[in-house]
């Protein structure tokens, strides 16, 4: 029997990896990102994943939401360009990577979006919250995909991908995630008081900063910006994602270690104050 040990990514690999901005980089450098989700019932998921994009270093960032959830959002996110979600053309607009789902809702019309996105983007792809729901029931076109695919489910979210309860991932939540990633060709990111990081080649990662502050509706959108910003800054897709979910964590761990924020009062939104300063420590 080998004995197999999944290495907790750290503050030191991140600083070994994060990529460096150069001085005559331009906002292509960094990348040409779109956020597709929110609704009429959930305006503000896009926002903060789009503002977190920025936040953590994303070049351009394109918001495809509802018509009218355009002017509800625009002035949170004045750098972000908008299109509405049926005015989108994704076999001709070219990203560097896509990230959908954050409150774009589970209707009809939300899941034939999903699907033509799953379909047609031709770029790296994150699939979070709705999309996830969507693919349960549309996990081949996972493998019919030519360019990498991110799934970033909570636990609930991936027991109900495995068609198994949440108390027996939690049993062997590594076995299950490797299992996943090579059977679905995906990078997965199964978020939670520990989150796992498995590439489709079956190597793993574990991200054991964050705090219970993290608990509340919102965090993972944020989440999804800062790995989508990662994604599109180029450099190993694994080596993104942990680098994207070691700040995410990091950044709730500073506001409360500072006493800017608590366990109890912390806020999705108040992340995006959190990412500089954790920018900020290293060289
Ligand atoms: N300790 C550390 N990190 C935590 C903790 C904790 N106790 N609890 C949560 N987190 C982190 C997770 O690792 C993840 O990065 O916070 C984030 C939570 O993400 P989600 O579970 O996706 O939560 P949320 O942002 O509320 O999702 C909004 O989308 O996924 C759907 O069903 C979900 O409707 C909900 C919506
Ligand atoms: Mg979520």
């Amino acid at each position: 029997i080998k004995p197999s040990f999944v290495q907790t990514w750290g503050r030191n690999n991140v600083q070994a990896t994060l990529p460096k901005r150069k001085r005559f980089a331009h906002k292509g450098t960094f990348g040409k990102g779109l956020v597709i989700g929110g609704s009429d019932e959930m305006p503000g998921s896009v926002m903060m994943t789009a503002r977190a994009a920025l936040r953590s270093g994303a070049g351009l960032i394109t918001i495809g939401t509802t018509r009218q959830n355009i002017p509800a959002i625009a002035s949170y996110v004045p750098e972000a360009t908008y299109k509405t979600v049926d005015e989108m053309d994704f076999l001709s607009d070219q990203y560097t990577s896509v990230a959908v789902g954050m409150g774009l809702g589970r209707t009809e019309k939300a899941f034939s979006l999903i699907e033509q996105v799953i379909r047609q983007v031709k770029s790296l792809l994150l699939l979070d919250a709705d999309a996830l729901y969507y693919l349960k029931q549309n996990l081949s076109l996972l493998k019919e995909r030519e360019y990498p695919t991110v799934l970033t489910p909570h636990a609930g979210e991936m027991a109900r991908l495995l068609g198994i309860t949440t108390e027996r991932l939690l049993l062997k939540p590594f076995t299950y995630s490797k299992a996943f990633a090579k059977e679905y060709n995906v990078h997965l990111v199964l978020k939670g008081p520990f989150t796992i990081i498995t590439n489709p080649q079956g190597e793993q990662f574990v991200i054991t900063n964050g705090n219970v502050g993290l608990a509340k509706g919102g965090s993972g959108d944020v989440l999804a910006g800062i790995l989508l910003s990662f994604m599109m800054q180029g450099a190993c897709l694994i080596t993104s994602l942990c680098n994207g979910c070691w700040i995410h964590g990091a950044s709730a761990d500073h506001l409360i270690e500072n006493g800017r924020y608590s366990k109890y009062d912390l806020l999705a939104t108040d992340l995006m104050e959190g990412i500089g300063s954790v920018f900020h420590t290293f060289s």
